[in-house]
Protein backbone atom coordinates (compact mmCIF):
# COMPACT_ATOMS: atom_id res chain seq x y z
CA UNK A 1 0.00 0.00 0.00
CA UNK A 2 1.24 3.76 -0.90
CA UNK A 3 -0.16 6.12 1.79
CA UNK A 4 -1.17 9.34 0.85
CA UNK A 5 -2.47 12.32 2.49
CA UNK A 6 -6.69 11.52 1.28
CA UNK A 7 -5.87 8.56 -0.86
CA UNK A 8 -3.56 5.38 -0.82
CA UNK A 9 -2.61 3.06 -3.85
CA UNK A 10 -3.38 -0.57 -3.75
CA UNK A 11 -2.01 -2.83 -6.02
CA UNK A 12 -4.61 -4.51 -8.17
CA UNK A 13 -4.49 -8.22 -7.83
CA UNK A 14 -5.96 -10.81 -10.06
CA UNK A 15 -9.14 -11.36 -8.07
CA UNK A 16 -9.58 -7.68 -8.68
CA UNK A 17 -10.19 -7.99 -12.71
CA UNK A 18 -13.48 -8.65 -12.14
CA UNK A 19 -13.77 -4.97 -11.24
CA UNK A 20 -11.47 -3.12 -13.25
CA UNK A 21 -12.27 -4.59 -16.44
CA UNK A 22 -16.18 -3.68 -15.56
CA UNK A 23 -14.74 0.13 -14.99
CA UNK A 24 -12.38 -0.18 -18.15
CA UNK A 25 -15.28 -1.44 -20.33
CA UNK A 26 -17.20 1.43 -19.05
CA UNK A 27 -16.94 4.65 -21.28
CA UNK A 28 -18.36 6.88 -18.58
CA UNK A 29 -16.08 5.92 -16.43
CA UNK A 30 -12.67 5.43 -19.01
CA UNK A 31 -13.43 8.92 -20.10
CA UNK A 32 -14.04 10.34 -23.18
CA UNK A 33 -10.42 10.15 -24.57
CA UNK A 34 -9.49 6.08 -23.97
CA UNK A 35 -11.62 4.36 -26.83
CA UNK A 36 -10.19 0.44 -26.49
CA UNK A 37 -11.75 -2.98 -27.37
CA UNK A 38 -13.97 -4.64 -25.13
CA UNK A 39 -12.30 -6.66 -22.87
CA UNK A 40 -13.99 -9.94 -21.38
CA UNK A 41 -12.61 -11.50 -17.87
CA UNK A 42 -10.91 -14.08 -19.61
CA UNK A 43 -8.88 -11.58 -21.83
CA UNK A 44 -8.13 -9.52 -18.63
CA UNK A 45 -6.62 -12.14 -17.17
CA UNK A 46 -4.97 -13.16 -19.89
CA UNK A 47 -3.26 -9.86 -20.36
CA UNK A 48 -2.67 -9.52 -16.26
CA UNK A 49 -0.43 -12.83 -16.14
CA UNK A 50 1.14 -11.49 -19.55
CA UNK A 51 1.93 -8.31 -18.37
CA UNK A 52 4.88 -6.46 -19.20
CA UNK A 53 8.02 -6.51 -16.83
CA UNK A 54 7.72 -3.35 -14.95
CA UNK A 55 3.90 -2.71 -15.60
CA UNK A 56 1.70 -2.47 -12.62
CA UNK A 57 -1.55 -1.35 -11.73
CA UNK A 58 -2.95 0.51 -8.76
CA UNK A 59 -6.07 1.33 -7.37
CA UNK A 60 -6.80 4.72 -5.49
CA UNK A 61 -8.53 4.47 -2.72
CA UNK A 62 -10.21 6.69 -0.25
CA UNK A 63 -8.93 6.37 3.48
CA UNK A 64 -12.31 4.13 4.09
CA UNK A 65 -11.12 2.00 1.39
CA UNK A 66 -13.40 3.34 -0.95
CA UNK A 67 -11.86 2.70 -4.73
CA UNK A 68 -12.33 5.87 -6.71
CA UNK A 69 -10.41 5.13 -9.69
CA UNK A 70 -6.71 3.24 -10.84
CA UNK A 71 -3.59 4.67 -11.55
CA UNK A 72 -0.46 2.81 -12.98
CA UNK A 73 3.02 2.62 -14.53
CA UNK A 74 4.21 0.79 -17.54
CA UNK A 75 7.44 0.58 -19.88
CA UNK A 76 7.50 2.55 -23.36
CA UNK A 77 10.19 1.24 -24.39
CA UNK A 78 13.06 2.27 -21.94
CA UNK A 79 10.58 5.11 -21.11
CA UNK A 80 8.56 4.88 -17.79
CA UNK A 81 4.93 5.83 -18.43
CA UNK A 82 1.62 6.29 -15.95
CA UNK A 83 -1.81 6.51 -17.04
CA UNK A 84 -5.19 7.43 -14.50
CA UNK A 85 -8.78 7.44 -14.18
CA UNK A 86 -11.16 8.34 -11.63
CA UNK A 87 -14.70 7.64 -11.44
CA UNK A 88 -16.50 10.66 -12.71
CA UNK A 89 -18.34 11.10 -9.60
CA UNK A 90 -14.72 11.57 -7.69
CA UNK A 91 -13.18 14.00 -10.05
CA UNK A 92 -12.24 17.90 -9.99
CA UNK A 93 -11.64 16.94 -6.03
CA UNK A 94 -7.98 17.20 -5.98
CA UNK A 95 -7.63 13.05 -5.66
CA UNK A 96 -5.98 12.50 -9.31
CA UNK A 97 -3.14 15.17 -8.39
CA UNK A 98 -2.49 13.15 -5.25
CA UNK A 99 -2.57 10.02 -7.02
CA UNK A 100 -0.11 10.95 -9.62
CA UNK A 101 2.37 12.94 -6.83
CA UNK A 102 2.01 9.78 -4.56
CA UNK A 103 2.97 7.64 -8.12
CA UNK A 104 5.72 10.51 -8.68
CA UNK A 105 7.45 9.77 -5.66
CA UNK A 106 7.28 6.28 -5.59
CA UNK A 107 9.09 5.35 -8.61
CA UNK A 108 11.72 7.61 -8.16
CA UNK A 109 12.38 6.30 -5.03
CA UNK A 110 11.67 3.00 -5.89
CA UNK A 111 13.54 2.96 -8.76
CA UNK A 112 17.16 4.56 -10.82
CA UNK A 113 14.78 6.63 -13.17
CA UNK A 114 15.66 9.74 -14.90
CA UNK A 115 12.49 10.76 -15.84
CA UNK A 116 8.83 9.46 -15.80
CA UNK A 117 6.26 10.14 -18.47
CA UNK A 118 2.90 10.48 -19.30
CA UNK A 119 1.29 10.87 -22.72
CA UNK A 120 -2.47 12.58 -23.39
CA UNK A 121 -4.60 13.61 -26.08
CA UNK A 122 -4.65 17.40 -27.18
CA UNK A 123 -7.92 17.20 -26.23
CA UNK A 124 -7.96 16.13 -23.08
CA UNK A 125 -7.69 19.39 -21.26
CA UNK A 126 -8.30 17.76 -17.45
CA UNK A 127 -5.71 15.28 -18.16
CA UNK A 128 -3.02 17.95 -18.91
CA UNK A 129 -3.94 20.57 -16.09
CA UNK A 130 -3.33 17.23 -13.56
CA UNK A 131 -0.03 16.74 -15.35
CA UNK A 132 0.99 20.15 -14.99
CA UNK A 133 -0.33 20.77 -11.05
CA UNK A 134 2.12 17.73 -10.36
CA UNK A 135 4.75 19.01 -11.22
CA UNK A 136 5.14 17.75 -14.92
CA UNK A 137 6.63 19.67 -17.97
CA UNK A 138 4.69 19.72 -21.42
CA UNK A 139 7.37 18.37 -23.68
CA UNK A 140 5.72 18.38 -27.21
CA UNK A 141 3.44 16.55 -29.14
CA UNK A 142 4.54 12.90 -31.19
CA UNK A 143 2.71 12.99 -34.42
CA UNK A 144 0.39 10.08 -35.18
CA UNK A 145 0.36 8.13 -33.04
CA UNK A 146 -2.62 7.20 -31.05
CA UNK A 147 -5.89 5.81 -31.47
CA UNK A 148 -9.08 7.29 -31.14
CA UNK A 149 -12.40 6.07 -32.26
CA UNK A 150 -10.40 4.35 -35.79
CA UNK A 151 -8.38 7.83 -36.27
CA UNK A 152 -4.80 7.98 -36.00
CA UNK A 153 -4.44 11.18 -33.67
CA UNK A 154 -1.31 12.86 -31.76
CA UNK A 155 -0.29 12.74 -28.28
CA UNK A 156 0.29 15.28 -26.18
CA UNK A 157 4.03 14.53 -24.36
CA UNK A 158 4.54 14.95 -20.95
CA UNK A 159 7.76 14.43 -18.47
CA UNK A 160 9.21 14.95 -15.42
CA UNK A 161 13.03 14.41 -14.65
CA UNK A 162 14.18 13.67 -11.20
CA UNK A 163 16.10 16.96 -10.90
CA UNK A 164 12.80 18.63 -11.29
CA UNK A 165 10.83 16.50 -8.79
CA UNK A 166 14.35 16.64 -6.34
CA UNK A 167 12.48 14.81 -3.16
CA UNK A 168 9.42 12.96 -1.91
CA UNK A 169 6.09 15.37 -1.58
CA UNK A 170 4.16 12.81 -0.07
CA UNK A 171 6.10 9.35 0.39
CA UNK A 172 8.62 9.16 2.70
CA UNK A 173 9.72 5.09 1.76
CA UNK A 174 8.04 2.35 -0.02
CA UNK A 175 8.77 -1.23 0.17
CA UNK A 176 6.84 -1.93 -2.79
CA UNK A 177 9.07 -2.62 -5.72
C1 LIG B 1 -7.65 13.38 -15.71
C2 LIG B 1 -8.26 13.13 -14.33
C3 LIG B 1 -7.62 11.92 -13.69
C4 LIG B 1 -7.98 14.39 -13.48
O1 LIG B 1 -8.18 14.08 -12.09
P1 LIG B 1 -8.93 15.04 -11.08
O2 LIG B 1 -8.89 14.44 -9.73
O3 LIG B 1 -10.27 15.38 -11.64
O4 LIG B 1 -8.00 16.34 -11.12
P2 LIG B 1 -7.76 17.36 -9.91
O5 LIG B 1 -9.03 17.54 -9.13
O6 LIG B 1 -6.56 16.89 -9.12
O7 LIG B 1 -7.45 18.69 -10.68
C5 LIG B 1 -6.16 19.09 -11.11
C6 LIG B 1 -6.26 20.39 -11.85
O8 LIG B 1 -6.90 20.15 -13.11
C7 LIG B 1 -8.03 20.98 -13.25
N1 LIG B 1 -9.06 20.21 -13.94
C8 LIG B 1 -9.53 18.98 -13.62
N2 LIG B 1 -10.47 18.58 -14.48
C9 LIG B 1 -10.59 19.59 -15.38
C10 LIG B 1 -11.44 19.79 -16.51
N3 LIG B 1 -12.32 18.84 -16.90
N4 LIG B 1 -11.31 20.93 -17.21
C11 LIG B 1 -10.41 21.89 -16.84
N5 LIG B 1 -9.60 21.77 -15.75
C12 LIG B 1 -9.70 20.64 -15.04
C13 LIG B 1 -8.46 21.31 -11.84
O9 LIG B 1 -9.20 22.49 -11.81
C14 LIG B 1 -7.13 21.43 -11.13
O10 LIG B 1 -6.51 22.66 -11.35
P3 LIG B 1 -6.65 23.88 -10.27
O11 LIG B 1 -6.27 23.34 -8.94
O12 LIG B 1 -5.73 24.90 -10.81
O13 LIG B 1 -8.09 24.28 -10.30
C15 LIG B 1 -9.81 12.92 -14.41
O14 LIG B 1 -10.39 14.03 -15.06
C16 LIG B 1 -10.19 11.67 -15.18
O15 LIG B 1 -10.24 10.58 -14.63
N6 LIG B 1 -10.51 11.80 -16.52
C17 LIG B 1 -10.94 10.69 -17.35
C18 LIG B 1 -9.83 9.69 -17.61
C19 LIG B 1 -8.65 10.30 -18.35
O16 LIG B 1 -8.82 11.11 -19.25
N7 LIG B 1 -7.45 9.89 -17.94
C20 LIG B 1 -6.21 10.34 -18.54
C21 LIG B 1 -5.92 9.60 -19.81
S1 LIG B 1 -4.44 10.27 -20.57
Amino acid sequence: LLEGRTVNLKIVEREDLPLLTEWRNTPEISGEFMFREQKSRAEAEKEFDNRAPDSKTFFIEKKDGTKIGWIGHFLNGRLLEIYYYLLPSERRKGYGTEAIVIMVDYLFLSRDLTRVQATCDPDNIASQRVLEKAGFKREGIIRKVGYNVGRIVDDCLYGIIREEWKEPKILTKTRIK
